[in-house]
Parts: structure tokens; sequence; C-alpha cells
């Protein structure tokens, strides 16, 4: 298992290219199921739950390949094993992404239920309540999801919101099988994430018939079938994100390339208003911070409210600003396990149920730390390149999970990060 050695405090300056959307990616390698044939993916990043997805694929029968110049080739001709295996699928929640694509594809489909999860509760009922909706029988059988429709899936119109608002992967699934059934599907409180849109835009690429995307609402117009594709995956606003609160946390500059901010104003409206300044630039942004940091109030919600895979980013920046902020988590209640780590590097995090009061401070000082989930890592992180002295992070097998080679791409920009066996 690696672990991390970061140097700090650091000052980041310079270009960064942001990678494809892993959270679009997963759910556009499950749609490559809907249809039989080969399809060609661009941007998909070098990820670990990318290869777990790929090894998920291989397993319900399909071949999948990485050509030299990074390009992603699902052969889907055959999916003659439509099981999505525990073993798999507790190493990755998001596999549950592929029942939806199975049922419409193959008629029926068993796959684990995912398990439990550090960043809280995460349960799939809706995704089920969807699917059901479409006509399919389902039933829970010694801890898997067995899903069957013998005579297809048949068009209908179906709420799918939630106790915390839309559901991203549950509105992939439903949307999914939506594109095989006989009639019309209207998909009420949708989730409108733009890695939502990418996947439409995809299906919609393959021959499906869908409108409303980027809306709550979305109509599909179910049709007989799909033709494998070439297409190219956004650019990753978190990763974005996370990259844009480096820069302030260490008051650098960093010109981030490929990054869409049209999928980021909540984000960058959070940090104009801490006095990070964001401009635009040919086809990205830059990002740079100068003078203190101010207070903010962050409470995150579905898109297109501040996101919640921000949140332990924005936390640990938030912990140098001059004043008390206070951070409300309303997608994920529990997901907090980064705030006792950041107060063993000297932050001042008090915790009220969903809710944590981040006392700004002067400075943060190097600790060993634990990664509990990816996006606490990358807040680990984070505070590590602004903190004095050597901070060790461990688990970084969180951190592979969503970041490409991390420490490559910000030790030339000046972060001081070394990779260890343990
Ligand atoms: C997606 O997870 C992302 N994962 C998560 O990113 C992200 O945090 C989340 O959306 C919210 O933006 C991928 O895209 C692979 P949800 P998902 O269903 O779809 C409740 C990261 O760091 N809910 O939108 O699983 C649920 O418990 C990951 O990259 C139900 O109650 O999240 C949560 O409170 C972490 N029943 C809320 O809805 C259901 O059936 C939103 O969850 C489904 C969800």
């Amino acid at each position: 298992m690696d672990v991390f050695s970061i140097e700090g405090p650091v000052r980041l300056s310079g270009e960064v290219e942001v990678k494809g959307a892993k959270n679009a990616s997963l759910p556009i390698m499950a749609g490559a199921i809907l249809a039989g044939g080969r399809s060609v993916l661009q941007g998909v990043p070098r990820l670990l739950d990318i290869s777990v997805f790929s090894e998920l694929l291989e397993q319900l029968g399909c071949k999948v390949e990485r050509s030299d110049d990074g390009r992603l080739h699902i052969d889907s001709e055959t999916v003659d094993n439509p099981v999505g295996e525990y073993e798999i699928v507790r190493r990755m929640r998001a596999s549950i992404c592929i029942l939806g694509p199975l049922l419409g594809r193959c008629g029926k489909a068993k796959v684990s239920m995912p398990g439990g999860c550090a960043i809280g509760d995460r349960p799939v009922d809706i995704h089920l309540r969807g699917l059901r909706e479409l006509g399919a029988r389902i039933r829970l059988e010694g801890g898997y999801i067995v899903a069957e429709a013998p005579n297809g899936l048949a068009g209908a119109e179906i709420f799918l919101g939630g106790p915390f608002g839309s559901t991203v992967l549950g509105t992939a699934n439903v949307l999914m099988a939506a594109t095989l059934a006989k009639g019309t599907t209207v998909i009420e409180s949708a989730a409108c994430e733009p890695e939502i849109g990418d996947l439409a835009n995809y299906l919609n690429k393959m021959g499906a018939k869908i409108t409303g995307i980027g809306s709550p609402r979305l109509v599909i117009e179910g049709v007989k079938r799909l033709e494998p594709v070439e297409y190219e995956v956004i650019a990753d606003r978190i990763e974005a994100g996370t990259f844009m609160s480096a820069a302030a946390m260490t008051a650098g500059e960093l010109k981030l390339k490929r990054c869409r901010l049209g999928d980021m104003m909540a984000v960058v409206d959070k940090l104009r208003s801490i006095g990070v300044q964001v401009e635009a630039s040919d086809g990205g942004c830059v990002v740079a911070r100068e003078g203190p940091l101010n207070t903010a109030d962050i409470t995150t919600q579905p898109y297109p409210g501040f996101p919640t895979d921000l949140q332990a980013q924005f936390m640990a920046l938030l912990s140098l600003a001059e004043g008390n902020s206070v951070v409300i988590e309303k997608v994920f209640p529990d997901r907090f396990m980064h705030v006792a780590e950041l107060n063993r590097m000297a932050a001042r995090l008090r915790k009220e149920g969903a809710v944590v009061i981040v006392a700004g401070v002067k400075r943060l000082i190097a600790a060993p730390v634990m990664a509990s989930d990816l996006r606490a890592s990358a807040a680990l992180v984070l505070a590590a390149l602004a903190a004095e002295g050597t901070t060790t992070v461990q688990r970084v097998y969180h951190i592979d999970r969503g970041y490409e080679r991390i420490e490559e791409r910000l030790n030339p920009v000046g972060a001081k990060i070394t990779r260890l066996k343990d």
C-alpha cells in the first residue's frame, strides 16, 4: 500500500491539464453494453476505478483494451454472463450502473448489492423503484439483486426523487434501461449533473432518443437497437475543483487546461467569495490567490448546487480562512471522515451532526494522517501542501481511485509529493 510523503508549505504555480471525468466514464462504459459491437472512448482517465470497471465488463463477456493512444475499446458483441459478482461490486459501488443496461440488452441481470461505504449510507432503493416502474421484476437473493424482464421493458412516467433530492447513478440506470424500452419514458426529478448530460449525449449518438438533457425532466422514446460509437468524455469538474482549491490553499497561481467552467458555477462563485481569482482562458481557466482567505458558508446539494465531492477539499481550504465558516453536508450527511484527520494537522473543526464549524487558523502543521475515501484523501493532500513540515498520508490507493498519478501532475508545478511503498 503506497504512502505519500508531502513537504510543505509550498506555492503552486504553472499549468495542469484536467483529465476526463471519472463519474462520466463509468456510466458511459456501462452504456456500451446496450449495443453489440465495438465502442471507442476517448479521454477516459487511467484510474483504479476504471480498471475495476473494465474487469467487471470482461466478467459480463465484453473485451476491454486500451490502445497506445489512450483510447478505451469496449467490444460488447457478446454479453453472455449478465452477473455482477460480489468480489468486484464490493470494490466499487458504481458497478451498480450495469443493472439498467443489462436489463435493457439481455432482459435479465444479477448484480451484487453494494455494501457499506465510508461516506455514509448509500441505498439503491430508488434505482430498483425506477426499474420496477419500467416493468422489471426484481427480488433480492443472497445479497444479490435479481432482475428480469423476459418480455422487455415498457416506457412509464417515473418520479425518481429521493430524501436527498435526485440520484445520479439511479438516473443513469433508469435512463439507460429506458432507451431500449417499448414506448416513451418520462423521468421526473432526474439528476442534472453534467456527467448525466454526457451519458445522455453518448446514448443519443448511439441512436437513442432522449430530450430534456440537463433538466430534471428527461423524456426517452424507446428504440429497437443502439449502435456502438466513438465518443469523448467531458473533463472532470471535481478534479478541476480540487486543483483550484490547491492553488487557493497555497496562495499560488495555476492555469488549468481543459476545464469546463460552465459546469462549475457554484464552485467558482464560492471561490470568488473566498477571495480567489478565477478567470476563463483559452479552453480552461487561471486560478490565483494573493490576499487573505475570507470565510464562507457551504451547503452541499445536487447539481447545480455546490458538489458534495468538493466539500472536504473546501473544508481544508476554509480551515485557513480568517474567521469562522459553516459547512453543511446535505447529500451524504455522514461524509466527514476527513474532519478528525484535518484536526490532527492543527485545523479547528467542530462537527455537530451534518454541520461542521470551521474556525480558521493561521497555519496547519504536518502530521501522519490516514485516507478513508477518495475526496477525503484529496483534502489531506491539499492540507499537506500548505502545512509546515512533512506529512505522511497512508492508504493512497483511495486517491488513485479518482486522480490519475496526482503527484506526477502537481510536482511539476511546485508540490513536493513522494510516493513510497509501505
Ligand atoms: C454519484 O454517486 C457519484 N459517484 C458520487 O461521487 C457523488 O458523491 C454522488 O453521485 C452525488 O453527487 C459516481 O458518479 C460514480 P446519489 P451516487 O445516488 O449516484 C441517496 C466520488 O467521490 N440515495 O446521487 O451513488 C444517497 O444515499 C463519488 O467520485 C437513496 O436514498 O449518489 C445520497 O444520500 C462519491 N436511494 C443521495 O441519494 C437511492 O436509491 C445522493 O446519492 C440512491 C441514492
